[in-house]
């Protein structure tokens, strides 16, 4: 059963800003579609996505199914609760079925593109100092084999508005940017991009743009039809609380038919032959696909609470956390305080020393998971915020941040 919350009463959070103000009631009731063991403070959801209890068991009956009888499931139903499963996503991304494959994850999603892509020697591919690592390692290799380069726009930071960050990519382009790969939501920095502005700008250009994607769905409103995008990479295991291992390419149909698997199959399991883009994906070897097949009951799960409700809930409570964040450390957040530029997750700067011990001490002695992150020279804590984290979570961690800052310096040299 899903535990859902009452709307009315979340009518007036929006201009609160602390804790008491919002409906604690109702937070509590949706916290308990999820299990976390004892004493986990989880605040960590932007990284890994924590499943609710729905989905897990969703995910459980089709590997059931799937263990029951495996022909049966194969030959007769997995193709039909695939075209399901499908359906309902690309109608949650704003698309038709025809444009998206799943795949394991971003990072599956991102190779498949770079594996796709043909470059000339000298061609450019151009990224932000914002991009995920990996990502970056894809487009280093990518482009180290083909004797093209990667260039990096440096964006500002801290951030003031959206036209600077459009000037600090655009700024780079050349006559051999061939494409601009770029995230929807950053993960170092959890700043949202303005995405329409530059998939707009990059097309005007002639550039071709994918959008690195796995944060924003759910966290954002996204048609991907609307999107000016070539590509567009995504998880759904993050903020859409998908089952672990599930994502999504986005093609547009003008590229489809140049994107196929990296890895080989039938594509479409025999007798079935494929004949669209799309359908050299389904079959990809012998493997377990129940999380693909559970994605609709997360989406029904996050539908029946309302992505609005989660949306307005979740930055509530994310911006509480940075003004609570902002008195405890007595440095200010380096993105502007404003929706356009976070959603759920929140980043505040540490004070100056050096914090790479905090991370572990704060899961050790303190059962909080929450990343410390290292950018550019500064620490940074970043939070996440979903239905299932409670301002008791966040109160545990500003007082076990208050004590490792009472601590310091001595926690920097023996924590
Ligand atoms: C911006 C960004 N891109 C790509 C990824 C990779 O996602 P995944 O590990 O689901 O492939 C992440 C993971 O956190 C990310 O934050």
């Amino acid at each position: 059963m899903i535990v859902t919350c009452d709307s009315g009463k979340l009518a007036d959070i929006m201009s609160k800003n602390d804790f008491e103000h919002l409906p604690l009631t109702e937070l509590r009731r949706l916290a308990s579609n999820w299990r976390f063991p004892g004493g986990t403070v989880y605040l960590n959801h932007g990284s890994f996505g924590a499943t609710p209890t729905e989905v897990r068991l969703a995910k459980r009956r089709w590997q059931d199914r799937l263990d029951d009888q495996p022909m049966n499931f194969f030959v007769r139903e997995f193709e039909p609760a695939f075209h399901t499963a499908r359906e309902t996503l690309s109608t949650l991304v704003g698309t038709s079925p025809e444009n998206l494959v799943f795949v394991e994850n971003a990072t599956a999603a991102m190779n498949i593109v770079a594996h796709n892509l043909h470059l000339e020697k000298d061609d450019e591919i151009l990224l932000t100092d914002h991009e995920y690592g990996a990502v970056r390692r894809i487009w280093d290799r990518k482009t180290r084999r083909e004797g093209a380069r990667v260039v990096e726009a440096e964006l500002p930071w801290p951030v003031h508005d959206t036209s600077e960050i459009i000037k600090a990519i655009f700024s780079r382009v050349t006559s051999k940017t061939r494409m601009l790969v770029v995230s929807h939501i950053t993960s170092a920095t959890a700043l949202i991009l303005p995405i329409h502005q530059i998939c707009q700008q990059a097309k005007s250009l002639d550039i071709l743009v994918c959008v690195d994607g796995p944060h924003a769905i759910a966290q954002e409103e996204l048609s991907l039809n609307d999107l000016p995008c070539d590509f567009y990479t995504a998880s759904c295991h993050k903020w859409l609380c998908g089952p672990l291992g599930t994502g999504f390419l986005y093609v547009h149909p003008e590229h489809q038919s140049s994107i196929s698997p990296v890895m080989q199959s039938w594509g479409r399991l025999l007798p079935a032959i494929p004949k669209r883009w799309d359908e050299e994906f389904y079959w990809s070897g012998t493997r377990d696909p129940s999380g693909y097949l559970a994605i609709p009951a997360a989406i029904d799960f996050m539908n029946l609470i309302g992505l609005n409700k989660f949306r307005m809930i979740s930055h509530q409570l994310a911006q509480v956390v940075r003004h609570r964040l902002e008195s405890l450390t007595g440095e200010t957040a380096w993105v502007p305080d404003d929706r356009e530029y976070y959603g759920c997750m929140t980043e505040v700067p540490l004070p100056e020393g050096d914090w790479s011990e905090l991370q572990n001490w704060l899961w050790q002695q303190h059962g909080i998971e929450v990343p410390i992150i290292h950018f550019k020279g500064h620490w940074f804590i970043r939070v996440s915020c979903h239905l299932h984290t409670l301002p008791e979570h966040f109160e545990q961690l500003f007082a076990a941040l208050a004590e490792a800052f009472e601590r310091s310096p001595d926690f920097q040299s023996s924590p």
